[in-house]
């Protein structure tokens, strides 16, 4: 029997898991959505309990769709696919366990915190520092047991859809550090180590890259592998698949600041978008922005 089909040679159980997760998550944090989105209508459906305010709730919707859903869904897909296109077993059952069990416990800590009112006040970096250190010491095991199986793959080629993956760890963890930089004042109280500008600076070039790299750049190689593999043929033209690749890495994870548009930050740093958005699109920049700042007339 090929590497491929042998159940033996591959460790499903924790891609099972992880789809598993990714269901239950997926029913929780979309309830959610459906509780909220009564309580906007029929505000009453807060319960006039301070857990269950939309305040509260809201964030706890946002942390469960994207890390305990996309997220499940993204341990769980490239789990499968790494070791499938590099034709190795995981590197460490043990380790790729613990990913599962402290993803999982990640999430809980949000399902308890959140509405209990610890937060950071940054959207989709919500939690408190000390789970978010957790959180890294997780997703750093995940990255060497994704790298490592790469490392130890039997094909010659890096498929393109470990590329995608491979970006996604690295950036969802840079930007993850990065933003969660903080002068912890004891367990579940922080404050960042950026202030005014900076901090809204910060906080939407990590906002951007986590739609950008946590809810696409792993479904995008999710995609490299399920739709040429139910196609049943090879994908169009690999050498496209490269330059989006690279497109999405140079490009993407600049555009950050077009979060703050209307803003108070938008003196400072964020005028560069606007200056760059004038000089891309003049048609569609504002008159009175163009008009009065030097730098967007020249543009
Ligand atoms: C049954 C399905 C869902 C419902 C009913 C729902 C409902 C809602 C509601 C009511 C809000 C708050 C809107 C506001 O503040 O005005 C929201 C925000 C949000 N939801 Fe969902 N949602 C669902 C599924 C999802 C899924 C699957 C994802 C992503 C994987 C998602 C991601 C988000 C994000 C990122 C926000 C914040 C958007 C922003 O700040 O502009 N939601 N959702
Ligand atoms: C180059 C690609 C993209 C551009 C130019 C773009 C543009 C924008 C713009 C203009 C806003 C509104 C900002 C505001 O006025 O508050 C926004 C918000 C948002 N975008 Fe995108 N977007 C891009 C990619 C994505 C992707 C790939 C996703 C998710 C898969 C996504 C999810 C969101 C969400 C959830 C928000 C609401 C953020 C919040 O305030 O909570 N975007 N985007």
């Amino acid at each position: 029997m090929s590497t491929a089909l042998n159940g033996q040679a591959y460790n499903y159980k924790v891609v099972r898991q992880f789809a598993i997760m990714t269901v239950v998550w997926g029913v929780i944090g979309m309830a959610m959505g459906v509780w909220i989105a009564s309580q906007l209508a029929w505000p009453q459906m807060n319960l006039d309990l301070p857990w269950t305010t939309f305040g509260r709730l809201r964030p706890l919707h946002t942390s469960l769709v994207i890390f305990g859903f996309a997220g499940s869904a993204q341990f769980a897909a490239s789990y499968y696919a790494v070791q499938r296109t590099c034709q190795v077993r995981l590197f460490s059952d043990r380790l790729a366990a613990f990913t599962f069990w402290g993803w999982q416990s990640v999430i809980v800590i949000m399902l308890v915190t959140l509405p209990l009112g610890y937060t950071t006040t940054k959207e989709y970096a919500e939690i408190e520092f000390t789970g978010a250190v957790w959180m890294t010491v997780v997703w750093v095991a995940y990255a060497i047991v994704f790298f490592t199986t790469v490392v130890r793959r039997k094909t010659k080629h890096i498929y393109v859809g470990n590329w995608f993956f491979g970006a996604f760890i690295l950036v969802i963890a840079m930007l993850h550090v990065v933003n969660h930089l903080a002068i912890p004042v004891d367990w579940f109280k922080s404050y960042p180590v950026y202030s005014g500008a900076t901090d809204a600076m910060v906080q939407w070039w990590y906002g951007h890259n986590a739609v950008g790299f946590f809810l696409t750049t792993g479904f995008l190689g999710m995609m490299y592998y399920f739709v040429p593999k139910q196609a049943g043929k090879p994908i169009y033209s690999y050498r496209l698949s490269i330059v989006h690749f690279w497109a999405l890495i140079t490009l993407y994870i600049w555009a950050g600041p077009h979060h703050l548009h209307y803003t108070a930050s938008r003196t400072g740093l964020s005028r560069w978008a606007w200056r760059c958005r004038s000089f891309c699109w003049p048609k569609l920049g504002r008159h009175d922005q163009r008009h009065d700042d030097p730098l967007g007339r020249l543009a």
